[in-house]
């Protein structure tokens, strides 16, 4: 089937590359011309694994192809024309739907025949039946709208389009959901065919319960400190039973990324412009905010004189296998610990480029550990996990501490090493002595 994409970001660029991959035919559009000039060329503009391997496939097989809005939208529509630009966090919380609204309106306006609109960007429910409303009532095409969320884990993007535990199509009309099972229907997955404002809540309710697994084994992990309990413990023998279910379990500083810190926040702004108080989900969002404070909490209370220390951020991405900062803890951690007077050195293996004042970002691990009083571990990479925490010890300013916040490392091992090891319900922080 002949499928355009608009918008090639992280959601974008993975459904164009997947479906062309699948068969279909796909043009994938951008209004960044630089953005569109390195896909052409075969080089993907996010590190995702897998995802370079599809691009090339794509583009030697013929079925994939970049363009920009130049040649003009009434050229780029196709039967089935997917809408996956940004819907970023507004300084109040709302998702923007700038973008959205402002290709929504351009295809509604150059629209001459009939096509099925697909909106893959991720929009506060009830936006569908606006969008519907506002501009494709009035066009002289007729457009079938889908609201069809994705469920993509960053770092497992392709594999996660292909294994989805279930495709969720929003529509109104039958015609439009039709033509979206015959797109899909080389994926093995359920079909949840909803209404449209359903279909968008879906997505809302999904990342918002497991944001809220998160902040609550995140407060257990907390208590474990206080009542000397260890928190993965708990977590093995919580998520055995099978209506809990073990992932999303993992303590830490908590969650970061482009989904969970804007989905909550567009939830509860959502609920709040709707007349409900979303009391949960606040404390989901206040949880997490306090969550990632915790390594210079201890830290400052560990060094009075953290002003003339110097301390390693072992990772910056907001998770591995990714080169994604967005939401980072280390965005916030590295601002408090700079106003600390602490001198700040920043490695990460893949992370993009990113503004980090206050902090020095180095290509190796053990130039961020040289010298070192404290290392913090914001991310888990592999890199961090393996690492030789004796030789980190010897490089390190006595008495050296790591701070593990993603509860990856074997304390034991860097207890060993000679090290102080702090953690998220794992070293009874709290504990009286
Ligand atoms: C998430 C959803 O999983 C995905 O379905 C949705 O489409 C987009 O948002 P993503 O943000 O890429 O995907 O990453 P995910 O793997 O879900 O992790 C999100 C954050 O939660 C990360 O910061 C991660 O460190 C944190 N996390 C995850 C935990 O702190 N503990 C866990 O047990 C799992």
């Amino acid at each position: 089937m002949k499928v355009t994409v608009i918008g090639t970001g992280y959601v974008g660029l993975v459904t164009g590359v997947c479906l062309a991959h699948s068969g279909h035919d796909v043009t994938c559009v951008d209004v960044d011309r630089a953005k569109i000039a390195t896909l052409s060329a075969g080089t993907s503009t996010i590190y995702e694994p897998g995802l370079e391997e599809l691009l090339a496939e794509g583009i030697a097989s013929g079925r994939l192809r970049f363009a920009t809005p130049d040649v003009g939208w009434k050229d780029l529509i196709s039967d089935i024309t997917f809408v996956a630009v940004g819907t970023p966090m507004a300084s109040n919380g709302a998702a923007d739907l700038t973008a959205v609204r402002t290709v929504v309106s351009a295809l509604a306006e150059a629209a001459d025949r009939p096509f099925t609109l697909v909106m893959k960007s991720t929009v506060p429910p009830g936006t569908g039946g606006t969008l519907a409303s506002r501009f494709l009532a009035s066009s002289e095409a007729n457009i079938g709208y889908v609201s069809n969320p994705e469920f993509l884990r960053e770092g497992h993007a392709i594999d996660d389009w292909y294994h989805t535990d279930r495709i969720v199509l929003g529509a109104e009309n039958t015609a439009a959901l039709d033509i979206m099972r015959e797109l899909y229907a080389s994926i093995d997955a359920p079909v949840v065919a909803t209404d449209v404002a359903s279909a968008e809540t879906i997505k809302y309710a999904s990342n918002a319960f497991l944001s809220t697994k998160i902040s609550f084994i995140n407060e257990i992990a907390n208590l474990c400190d206080y009542v000397g309990a260890d928190i993965d413990a708990v977590a093995n023998g919580v998520g055995l039973d099978t209506r809990i279910g073990s992932q999303f379990l993992k303590a830490g500083i908590g969650y970061g990324g482009s989904c969970f810190p804007k989905d909550t926040r567009a939830l509860d702004f959502i609920a709040t412009m709707n007349g409900y108080q979303f009391t949960l989900l606040k404390s989901v969002i206040e949880v997490n905010n306090r969550q990632r404070l915790q390594p210079v909490v201890r830290l400052a209370r560990a060094f009075p004189d953290l002003h003339e220390r110097t301390i390693a951020i072992l990772g910056l991405s907001f998770k591995p296998n990714t080169d994604d900062v967005r939401e980072s803890p280390a965005l916030d951690i590295i601002p408090l610990l700079a106003e600390e007077g602490a001198r700040i050195l920043v490695y990460d293996p893949r992370a993009a480029e990113a503004d980090i004042p206050g902090a020095l970002r180095v290509d190796s691990v053990w130039t961020a550990l040289a010298g070192a009083s404290a290392a913090i571990v914001v991310t888990e990479w592999r890199e961090f996990i393996d690492l030789d925490w004796v030789h980190a010890k010897e490089v390190m300013t006595d008495p050296a501490i790591v701070f593990d916040g993603r509860n990856c490392l074997d304390a034991n091992a860097v207890r060993a090493s000679g090290m102080s090891y702090m953690a998220v319900g794992r070293d009874g922080a709290h504990r009286e002595a």
